[in-house]
């Protein structure tokens, strides 16, 4: 048993924290939000996260896992610190390191013992080093024993419990190898790959991996489009693909683009990244534009098929960035919502999970209770998030309740013949005369 704090209560940070209580270490988790953290004492989570609730609940009352906002309390004996505050897109681009600096100096100002800082926030190539530097500079001279670990998060949402037990590989970065051989033992009980690697390695090995996975997406999107135009299914595209084992299947869906609290800002950062040193990141330019272009065209596609979006009411299926979260931070749903009322259109949506969330920043949105609320009166849906209750809809009642049947299927969920069995008009991403072909 080990103690550990974990700095931040957000996806990572509870994720990880509840992770290491529950393979049986003393974990105290903390905070700065005091709203947060009182939730968390009640047993009430901040976030919707399959699984999480119940594996926070049972290490609550097996005495392994603590939350507060006293740093002192927190790190009181703490062999290992985990930073897993945020690091969100700064004016230009650049990750925002000011909460990982604060934690940093917390961290410097309260512990006197041996510590083990590990970031597992996404940081800049080069951040633990400035972390070390920060931390030194705090003590103005005053000794400290201690390392820094850089131990970059893979985990997603939806599915972030089960991503943390069993990690494709854990990455550990430090310029001193017997710390990161220490974190490495926290992860012995998961028997997963351990990559010891120096600190900047570390952090770009993060960067990269996220970077090139919405690489992977935005080219299905470009792949997709091209079908559309060419009479040629995406869907099959991929999977035909995805067969070759140097390819393989994961992340070619085609749909609305990539959103969320990590590949924008995370492809965005690295970029920066690049710029800032000299070097050219065309290809990671041409994955942001790919993705923009995304969202606008699945607007053009509504508007060449009711012709005039002013006045017209458009429903929105799924709110979330992805299905299996309450996130909206950066979903395709935002920004094509806000193009839909710019033309003049009238959003009625629905999400499983989102909809606290959604209602504090869509003001102009009328948020339903149900997929078949949202399809009253509407001149056509568009399906954001391919969450599973969309799956089965009663497609005969929507078509009575619509106003005009037109469905755009942002996610290749539903059979394109089936839906045209209703009677609907129906448009998917690159599928064949699915596509904008249809009003041409
Ligand atoms: P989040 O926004 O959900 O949570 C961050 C938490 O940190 C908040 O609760 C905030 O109150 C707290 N915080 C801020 N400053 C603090 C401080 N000084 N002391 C204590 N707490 C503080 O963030 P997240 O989604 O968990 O992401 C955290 C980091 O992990 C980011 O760098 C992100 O890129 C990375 N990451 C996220 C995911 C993901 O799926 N969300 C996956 C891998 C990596
Ligand atoms: C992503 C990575 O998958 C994680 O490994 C990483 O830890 C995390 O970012 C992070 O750094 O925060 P996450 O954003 O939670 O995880 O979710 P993903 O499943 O990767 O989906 C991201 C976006 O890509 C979603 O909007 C999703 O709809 C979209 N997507 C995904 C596609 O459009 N097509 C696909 O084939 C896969």
């Amino acid at each position: 048993m080990k103690k550990i704090c974990v700095v931040g209560t957000g996806y990572v940070g509870l994720v990880t924290g509840t992770c290491f209580a529950d393979m049986g270490n003393h974990v105290t988790c903390l905070d700065v939000d005091p709203v947060r953290i009182d939730h968390l004492n009640q047993g009430k989570m901040p976030i919707y996260e399959p699984g999480l609730e119940q594996t926070v609940n049972q290490n609550v009352r097996a005495g392994r896992l603590f939350f507060t906002t006293d740093y002192a309390a927190a790190l009181a004996e703490a062999e290992f610190a985990f930073i897993a505050v945020g690091t969100p897109s700064g004016n230009d681009g650049e990750a925002d390191l000011q909460y990982v600096r604060a934690a940093a100096e917390a961290i410097a100002d309260i512990v006197d013992h041996p510590i083990i800082v590990i970031n597992k926030s996404t940081v800049p190539v080069g951040t633990g080093d400035w972390v070390a530097d920060v931390i030194q500079r705090r003590r103005n001279g005053k000794p400290l024993e201690f390392s820094v670990v850089s131990n970059p998060e893979f985990l997603r949402e939806g599915s972030a419990v089960s991503d943390f037990m069993s990690p494709d590989r854990v990455v550990l970065g430090s310029l001193e190898r017997e710390a990161a051989e220490k974190v490495a033992e926290l992860y012995r009980p998961l028997r997963c790959t351990v990559m010891i690697t120096d600190l900047r390695t570390a952090e770009m090995i993060k960067y990269a991996s996220n970077a090139f996975l919405a690489t992977r997406i935005s080219f299905i999107n470009e792949i997709a489009n091209m079908c559309e135009e060419l009479g040629a299914d995406v869907r099959e595209v991929a999977l035909g693909m995805g067969y070759d084992k140097r390819i393989g299947h994961a992340f070619l869906d085609a749909g609305l683009g990539w959103g969320g609290s990590c590949f924008p800002k995370d492809v965005k950062a690295l970029e920066h990244m690049a710029v800032l040193h000299g070097t050219q990141p065309q290809l990671l330019q041409a994955v942001m534009e790919i993705n923009r272009n995304q969202r606008r065209r699945a607007v053009m596609k509504l508007r060449k098929a009711l012709g005039n979006l002013n006045e017209t009411t458009i429903g929105v299926l799924g709110l979330s960035f992805k299905p299996n979260t309450d996130d909206i931070r950066e979903a395709a749903a935002i920004e094509i919502i806000h193009l839909l009322q710019n033309e003049g259109a009238h959003v009625r949506a629905y999400d499983p999970q989102a909809m606290e969330n959604a209602s504090k920043v869509m003001h102009q949105t009328v948020l339903c209770e149900n997929p078949y609320e949202v399809a009253e009166g509407a001149d056509a849906l568009i399906l954001v998030t391919e969450w599973n209750e969309f799956k089965q809809l009663d497609f005969t009642h929507l078509k009575e309740i619509m106003k005009r049947p037109v469905i755009l299927d942002g996610r290749n969920l539903w059979d394109p013949e089936t839906i045209r069995g209703f009677g609907f008009t129906y448009m998917g991403i690159g599928r064949g005369n699915g596509g904008l072909k249809d009003f041409e």
